[in-house]
C-alpha cells in the first residue's frame, strides 16, 4: 500500500514512516521543510534499509498535490503536517489558521478529486479544553480550545465528521495525542527543534548538554502532587506505532464509514519536577531550574483514558519513563545540533 505522510520530515513524522516501512507499507513524504530537515528521511532510510520517496512542497499548494496524487496511487494519507508550537499561535494566530485549517482543507479537496478516501489526522489532548474532567475520554464533547493551535485542531475535527457525512466512503481517524516525548532507540532520529525549544523534553536535554543555562518552570503552586503540572508523556516510538495500528484497523473495517477518534496516551500524569528528576538520574547531569510565573493557558493536569485504542487497535504504549529519557538522551549526545 502506498501512504502519503504530509510533515513525514518532522519529529513524529519521521519516527512514524519509520515504523511504517517496517511494516512494509511504501511511504511517500510530502512536507515544506519549514520545521525539519531532509536528512531526518535518509536516516530513516538508512535504519530500515528502504527507499522513501521525498517530495517538497506545501500542503497549501493543490496543484503541487494533484501532481502527486496523479504520479502515485494513494491509498490513505497520514496528515501530520501543522504549525504545533501552542504560545506562538497566540501572536499569530492567522497562520496558524491558515497553515493547519486551510492547508487540511486543501488535502482533502485534493483527496476528494483523486478519490482518496482513508485518512489518520494528527490531533491532541488540546481537543479536550479545560472544562472536561481527567482522564479525557473519547465519548466527552470537544471544549474551548485555550489557543489558535488548539482551535485549529478542534476545526479540522469537525470538517472531517462533515466530510464524513457527506461521502459515505470517507474513512477518517483522528488520533489525539497526548504529550510524545524520546527518540528512535539507535539515537539517529529525535527531535530536533529549531530555535529556542518549545516543549520541555528537549528544553531539558539541550540544559544538559550545556546548550542553554537553565530550565523556567512554568509555576509550582497548581492543586499537583509537587505544584508543577502533569502531563502524560508517551515514547514517540510508541505513538509511531500507534499510527500502524490506526491504518492497520481502518484497512480491515468493512461496515465502518466516518470517524473515530482514539487517544494516544499511557493513562499516567507525571509532573514536570519528576520528569527534572528522571532526567538528572539517567543523565547524571544536574539540571539547573528556576520556577517562574504560570503560563496562560496550562492546564493543571490531564492525562488519557486510552483503553478505546487498547480494545480496538490493540495498541498500547509500553516503554517506560527511563527509556524515553535514555533514548531522548542518546539522541540529544550524538546530534547537539539537531540534524545540521
Ligand atoms: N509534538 C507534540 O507534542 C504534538 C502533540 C499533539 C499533536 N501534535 C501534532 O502532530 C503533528 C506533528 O507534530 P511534530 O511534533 O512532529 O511537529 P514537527 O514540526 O516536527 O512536524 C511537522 C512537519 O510538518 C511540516 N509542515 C508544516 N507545515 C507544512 C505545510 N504547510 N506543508 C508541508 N509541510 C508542512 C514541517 O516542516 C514538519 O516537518 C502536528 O500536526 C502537531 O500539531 C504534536
Amino acid at each position: 500500500m502506498n501512504i502519503l505522510v504530509t510533515g513525514g520530515a518532522g519529529y513524529i513524522g519521521s519516527h512514524t514512516v519509520l515504523s511504517l516501512l517496517n511494516n512494509d507499507f511504501d511511504v511517500i513524504v510530502f512536507d515544506n521543510l519549514s520545521n525539519s530537515s531532509i536528512e531526518s528521511i535518509r536516516r530513516v532510510e538508512k535504519l530500515t534499509d528502504k527507499k522513501v520517496t521525498f517530495v517538497k512542497g506545501d500542503i497549501q499548494d493543490k496543484a503541487a498535490l494533484a501532481e502527486l496524487f496523479c504520479a502515485h496511487n494513494i491509498d490513505a494519507v497520514i496528515h501530520f503536517a501543522a504549525l504545533k508550537a501552542v504560545g506562538e499561535s497566540s501572536t499569530m494566530p492567522l497562520a496558524y489558521y491558515q497553515n493547519n485549517v486551510n492547508g487540511s482543507l486543501c488535502l482533502l479537496e485534493v483527496m476528494a478529486t483523486f478519490k482518496v478516501k482513508h485518512f489518520i489526522f494528527s490531533s491532541s489532548a488540546t481537543v479536550y479544553g479545560g472544562d472536561n474532567n481527567v482522564p479525557y475520554i473519547e465519548t466527552m464533547p470537544l471544549g474551548e480550545a485555550s489557543s489558535p493551535y488548539g482551535a485549529s485542531k478542534v476545526m479540522v475535527e469537525r470538517m472531517l465528521n462533515d466530510v464524513a457525512k457527506a461521502d459515505s466512503d470517507f474513512r477518517a481517524i483522528s488520533l489525539r495525542y497526548f504529550n510524545p516525548i524520546g527518540a528512535h532507540e539507535s539515537g539517529q532520529i529525535g527531535e530536533a527543534p529549531q530555535g529556542v525549544p518549545n516543549n520541555l523534553l528537549p528544553y531539558i536535554a539541550q540544559v544538559a548538554v550545556g546548550k542553554r543555562k537553565s530550565l523556567q518552570v512554568f509555576g509550582d503552586d497548581y492543586q499537583t502532587l509537587d505544584g508543577t503540572c502533569e502531563r502524560d508523556y508517551l515514547h514517540v516510538m510508541d505513538l509511531a506505532e500507534g499510527h500502524v495500528a490506526a491504518l492497520k484497523w481502518l484497512n480491515k473495517q468493512r461496515g465502518f464509514t466516518g470517524v473515530e477518534a482514539f487517544n494516544l496516551g499511557t493513562g499516567k500524569a507525571l509532573s514536570v519536577l519528576s520528569i527534572i528528576r528522571a532526567f538528572e538520574q539517567v543523565s547524571q547531569q544536574n539540571i539547573r531550574y528556576e520556577i517562574g510565573a504560570r503560563r496562560s493557558g496550562d492546564l493543571a493536569a490531564f492525562w488519557a483514558n486510552a483503553d478505546k485504542a487498547n480494545r480496538l487497535l490493540g495498541w498500547q504504549a509500553t516503554r517506560s519513563l527511563e527509556q524515553m529519557i535514555e533514548d531522548t538522551w542518546r539522541w540529544q549526545v550524538n546530534n547537539p545540533e539537531g540534524y545540521l
